[in-house]
């Protein structure tokens, strides 16, 4: 199940385009719909009317305004079509700043920050540009026009490129050249699909679903120019380049709900089986490989020390690699958070290895964490679901998780696939260091084996985790306590309630609260506290009497067979009873069963919480 769309999650807006013979609005529309787990705030399309003008309809609001508001205009067609569906940074959602944005002879759709779009912008008024929106997007296509001279298309589009500080993706159409899009990226990025008499572009190549299978991706400061019966690329020098034409190897229909209310739910599903086919394809007789045949046996030899880097729950995951590879591999892991880590100057060594966890592969911090560590020469390695991302892409060697296409917003599989790769690495790492004995490699190696059935053990308790959210759902305080694994898992449990419920919560390691934090427990304050791990298990089960003597609410999470003193805990949780490596897969489907039921009776939006995006492709 090698999760190959490429550039799947890209760009926290998203960009659809058309130009073929035929009308183009519905798959623009359609292709848009399919963008829309990315997380946006208004949408818009632009078509050409029958004088060849711009005609730009534009919404803020979900999908559905603009396709009400296309209805309602009896004639809206077209066949060369630019769509987006936009996360506001610079300016206010609404529907003046939504995209496409034209400026007199050029309308644009824009993915990414122009960061000196003040400055150039104070240069185009001087010029005699007046601006109508708030929006960085503005800038470019005046820019674009400023340098536009009726003819020359390209040439305009670079010149103005060459003045943009930042990152972007954009799609272009002139208003005298109404039978081509020009697009063209530098830091984002964008696929051109390529069909019979049309193409496309899009963020996503699901947006080309139904229409092809075939597609390339833009890569970095290239431009490209698409007409129906024809694609051309170039760099930015301007020289025609030949593009590898790739084929779309996964089916569309894993992007699908099935039978689930929202992907989350079917996310949360899908995980028995993505972790087996992790494990599975990876762990033979007596070993552990990876598909991806340079890393030798020696590779895993010559690091001194392991830096992780990553943000939100692939962080998280990465707390879980450095605690595992450090007990089991014995080498020393330090885990940064990747915006954190590439403005602190970091001291990287010779023998350093800095590992990036990403589920898209294209985190703009994660990215920039890993090209500043191959700037200092250090060897790197991705840890990536979507396997043309960037990061998997620039990276030394990777190891993919192979999850299958995420949508919601709120990560899950990947999750438990990024803990999956971890438990892979520390076993090899141990074994080619010989830190471990061949049994004892033999002995962990089974009981990964064993993880996808208590995961399945766990979605069949699916009722009980939900009966709990239901008994807790209106709180809107609480604080998850752990130890060890338990407190990442914590904090993971944490983040994926605030992310969906908008619920206030905090995740602390439970020998921290005396240290000031539990100063805020009060009568019936919820505290979720989580004791599997066996070394710090009557540890943490001190800290949970700590609160409940001061008045909390305790949800206690622990083994099946855990003696728990009566009245300890408020509520209990019982996994099954896994060892303390199976623990953490198992308290993930809870902590995001439990999750998932608190947003919906909070009545929220599981997929696309409010704010987000899936993937956070700006700093
Ligand atoms: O695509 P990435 O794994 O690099 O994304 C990192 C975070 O943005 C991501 O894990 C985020 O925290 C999720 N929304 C959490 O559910």
């Amino acid at each position: 199940m090698s999760y190959s769309i490429s550039e799947r999650v890209v760009f926290m807006c998203g960009i659809v385009g058309f130009v073929g013979k035929s009308d183009g609005v519905n798959f623009i529309l359609d292709g848009l719909k399919s963008l829309n787990y990315r997380g946006y705030d208004s949408a818009g399309i632009s078509v050409f009317d029958e004088n060849s003008k711009f005609k730009i309809i534009k919404k803020c609001g979900k999908l559905e305004v603009l396709s009400t508001a296309i209805k309602n205009q009896k004639t809206v067609f077209g066949n060369c079509v630019l769509g987006h569906t936009r996360w506001a940074t610079h300016g206010a959602p609404s529907d003046v700043n939504a995209h496409p944005i034209a400026v007199k002879d050029v309308a644009v759709v824009h993915n990414g920050i122009i960061e000196n779009f003040l400055n150039l912008k104070k240069f185009l008024k001087s010029e005699g540009y007046f601006f109508a929106t708030e929006t960085d997007t503005e800038v470019v296509a005046a820019l674009i026009d400023y340098f536009y001279d009726g003819k020359n298309c390209i040439d305009a589009i670079l010149k103005a490129a060459s003045k943009f500080e930042g990152s972007y993706a954009l799609g272009i159409v002139f208003q005298n050249k109404p039978d081509a899009i020009f697009a063209l990226r530098k830091g984002s990025s964008l696929n051109v699909g390529f069909g019979e008499n049309e193409n496309y572009i899009s963020s996503d190549i699901l947006a080309f679903r139904g229409k092809t299978k075939r597609y390339s991706i833009l890569d970095e400061n290239e431009i490209c120019v698409l007409t129906a019966g024809s694609v051309d690329f170039f760099n930015f020098n301007l020289e025609k380049i030949e593009k590898p034409v790739l084929e779309i190897d996964c089916s569309f229909d894993e992007a699908d709900k099935g039978q689930f209310d929202s992907f989350m739910l079917k996310e949360i599903h899908d995980q028995p089986e993505v972790v087996r086919e992790c494990f599975s394809s990876r762990i033979n007789a007596s070993d552990i490989s990876f598909e991806i045949d340079e890393i030798s046996n020696d590779w895993f030899t010559q690091f001194k020390r392991i830096q992780i880097v990553a943000c939100g729950t692939a962080m998280h995951a990465g707390l879980f690699g450095k605690q595992l590879i450090e007990k089991i591999a014995k080498l020393p892991v330090e885990v940064s958070i990747a915006s954190e880590f590439r403005y602190c100057d970091p001291v990287l060594l010779k023998h350093d290895l800095v590992i990036v966890v990403s589920q898209s592969g294209e985190t703009a911090d994660s990215l920039a964490a890993l090209r500043l560590a191959k700037a200092k020469g250090v060897a790197t390695l991705g840890v990536v679901n979507v396997e043309q991302s960037s990061i998997a892409r620039e990276a030394d060697k990777v190891v993919l998780t192979k999850a299958g296409p995420e949508i919601a917003v709120a990560s899950t599989k990947a999750f438990t696939a990024q803990l999956a790769v971890f438990c892979l690495l520390s076993l090899k790492f141990a074994k080619e260091l010989k830190a471990i004995s061949c049994e004892e490699f033999l002995k962990y190696c089974e009981e990964l084996i064993e993880v996808p059935a208590r995961m399945e053990q766990m979605l069949n308790c699916k009722n009980e985790a939900f009966k709990l959210a239901g008994q807790v759902y209106k709180t809107n305080n609480l604080f998850f306590i752990g130890r060890g694994s338990d407190y990442y898992l914590s904090l993971e449990g944490s983040l994926k309630l605030k992310e969906l419920s908008y619920i206030h919560s905090e995740a602390y390691a439970a020998g921290e609260l005396k240290h000031g934090t539990i100063s805020l427990i009060e009568d019936g304050f919820l505290v979720i506290a989580t004791a599997t791990q066996s070394l710090v298990f009557m540890k943490t089960l001190s800290n949970v009497k700590e609160v409940k003597a001061r008045g909390a609410k305790v949800l206690l999470i622990c083994k099946e067979n855990s003696e728990i003193e009566q009245n300890l805990a408020d509520f209990i949780f019982k996994i099954p009873n896994v060892t303390d490596l199976q623990a953490p897969f198992c308290i993930a489907v809870f902590m995001q069963l439990f999750a998932y039921k608190i947003a919906v009776l909070r009545g929220r939006d599981v997929d696309m919480p409010r704010n987000l995006a899936k993937s956070v492709t700006v700093e």
